[in-house]
């Protein structure tokens, strides 16, 4: 039983990492091996639109590109359950984020009617969002609309539904003073985070436990 965590933040000890290894740490508490693979650490590339993957000829569920993402996509169709995690830039997934995506979705996905993935069993999956803007802002905005894509294509391909944890109104910098930041009122955002932050880390922790749970 394993559960594997994408971090798609170029922080490594940022908020998303921090949602993330709370999650991998309730997958723990109930047995899982679990893992957290640092995107930004890695060189790779989205699809390059090869077609390879959906060769008549070739086995299917294959993405051909040989970089540093070629283990990481073995490791997560192997795994029980995969949590995606990406802070929003400009409305969406990061741009690591979604280039993983590409390969990881792309090529287990051919245009068939009848069998559109090719995965070859059930992923269970949940993706992880953190973001600087509130709640409401993030209705206001319709930041779901922009989401839904990524969410859909996972659901049907990695053949479940995905779990979402949204974490608003996040913590940017340690001291708000050294940076040009006057949107903001960093009184509020701490208190923000002193209501909410426990809270939310334990919906992190319950949500690997539940994936672990699911894949088994
Ligand atoms: C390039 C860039 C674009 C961003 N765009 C948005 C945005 O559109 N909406 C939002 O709420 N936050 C935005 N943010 C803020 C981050 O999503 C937020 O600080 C997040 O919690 C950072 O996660 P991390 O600590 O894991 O890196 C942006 C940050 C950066 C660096």
């Amino acid at each position: 039983m394993k559960i594997i965590a994408i971090n798609g933040s170029p922080r490594r000890t940022g908020n998303t990492a921090a949602y993330l290894r709370k999650a991998l740490e309730g997958a723990a508490s109930v047995g899982a091996e679990t893992e957290c693979i640092d995107l930004y650490t890695l060189h790779y590339k989205g699809c390059l639109s090869c077609f390879y993957c959906k060769r008549k000829d070739k086995e299917h569920g294959v993405c051909i590109v040989k970089d540093d993402l070629t283990p990481v996509l073995e490791k997560v169709k192997q795994a029980d359950g995969v949590l995606f995690g990406s802070p929003i830039y400009f409305m969406n997934l990061t741009s690591g984020m979604q280039a993983f995506l590409e390969r990881l979705l792309f090529s287990n996905y051919i245009y068939s009617r009848e069998i559109p993935s090719v995965l070859g069993k059930k992923l269970p999956s949940a993706f992880v969002y953190t973001m600087n803007v509130t709640v409401e802002h993030a209705k206001e905005y319709h930041l779901q609309d922009s989401l839904a894509p990524y969410e859909t294509f996972a659901t049907n391909i990695l053949g479940t539904v995905p779990h979402k944890l949204c974490a608003f109104n996040t913590l940017q910098f340690k001291d708000y003073s050294q940076y040009e930041s006057s949107v903001f009122s960093e009184a509020d955002k701490k208190a923000y985070y002193q209501k909410h932050h426990a809270e939310e880390m334990q919906q992190a922790f319950d949500l690997g436990k539940q994936l672990t749970l699911e894949g088994r």
